[in-house]
């Protein structure tokens, strides 16, 4: 039997989780979401998880993705969570409260390596950047297949502010912005990514990218700007590769 786990995403509205085949990226069953809880305290969360997991019922490590810095197993910053994140360890607290073993990474981060492994981005070496537009601006750097995690470029400066208040797909629906208004943003924003990194391609993931023929083009850098294949699934895949075990996972 090929080798599985199961992946979490943890996101603003939902926790996602379904259990993952780590060779093809497919899911093993219906994914099963619980809304997230409010406050999104770590103990409130790691509750919410439990029931995930009772639900998808199967055994074997986890890997979840939360929408921060992890460094170290260590959340670092609390952008678009609760603030009691900032310095838990992670991994022990979802180790503790699952009992399994557990793997915790950001949750662009998993989606662009679900993205490099299975999708959009399979098979391109060089620069490849993956921006996932939500809440918030994610994103998740690799060069030669290889992540370097955290890069956080939602938060660049743009308009005396970080990138992610002015251009996330949040701010289009807040705004109540034109598709070709919030293309303008983005432009402006994937201009600046482009001018400092250079990759040879982008991908545009989170929800939005569903409806990619809205806004792609309007845009026009020098990399090559492509939408996410994998959608809703992306974050979950992605969470799974990071889980421990001894396939293939998140070092490649
Ligand atoms: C956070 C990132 C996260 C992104 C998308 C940002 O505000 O700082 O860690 O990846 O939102 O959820």
């Amino acid at each position: 039997m090929a080798e599985q786990a199961i992946g979490i995403d943890v996101g603003g509205t939902g926790i996602k989780g379904a259990p993952v085949d780590l060779a093809s990226g497919e899911l093993l069953a219906d994914r099963v979401r619980i809304e997230t809880p409010k406050p999104a305290t770590p103990a409130a969360v790691a509750d919410v998880v439990n029931r995930v997991i009772d639900q998808i019922g199967d055994g074997g490590p986890v890997g979840l993705t939360l929408p921060a810095v992890i460094r170290g197993n260590v959340v670092r910053t609390a952008a678009n969570i609760d603030p009691g994140w900032i310095g838990i360890d992670a991994v022990e607290l979802f180790g503790t409260s699952t009992g399994r073993l557990v793997g915790v990474v950001n949750d662009a981060d998993a989606a662009g390596l679900a993205e490099m492994r299975f999708g959009a981005g399979r098979g391109t070496n060089g620069v490849v950047i993956m921006i996932t537009l939500g809440t918030g601006i994610g994103s998740a750097l690799f060069v030669g297949g290889t992540l370097v995690p955290n890069s956080e470029l939602g938060h660049l400066p743009l308009r005396d502010g970080d990138a992610e208040e002015w251009a996330a797909e949040s701010i289009r629906e807040s705004e109540d912005l034109s598709w070709k208004k919030w293309a303008h943003r983005l432009q402006t924003y994937l201009e600046l990514v482009d001018r400092l990194f250079w990759p040879d391609l982008i991908i545009i993931g989170g929800g939005v990218s569903k409806k990619s023929e809205k806004f792609l083009p309007h845009i026009d850098v020098a990399a090559r700007v492509v939408p996410a294949t994998m959608l809703n699934n992306a974050g979950i895949v992605g969470a799974a590769l990071f889980a421990p075990h001894t396939g293939p996972g998140a070092s490649g």
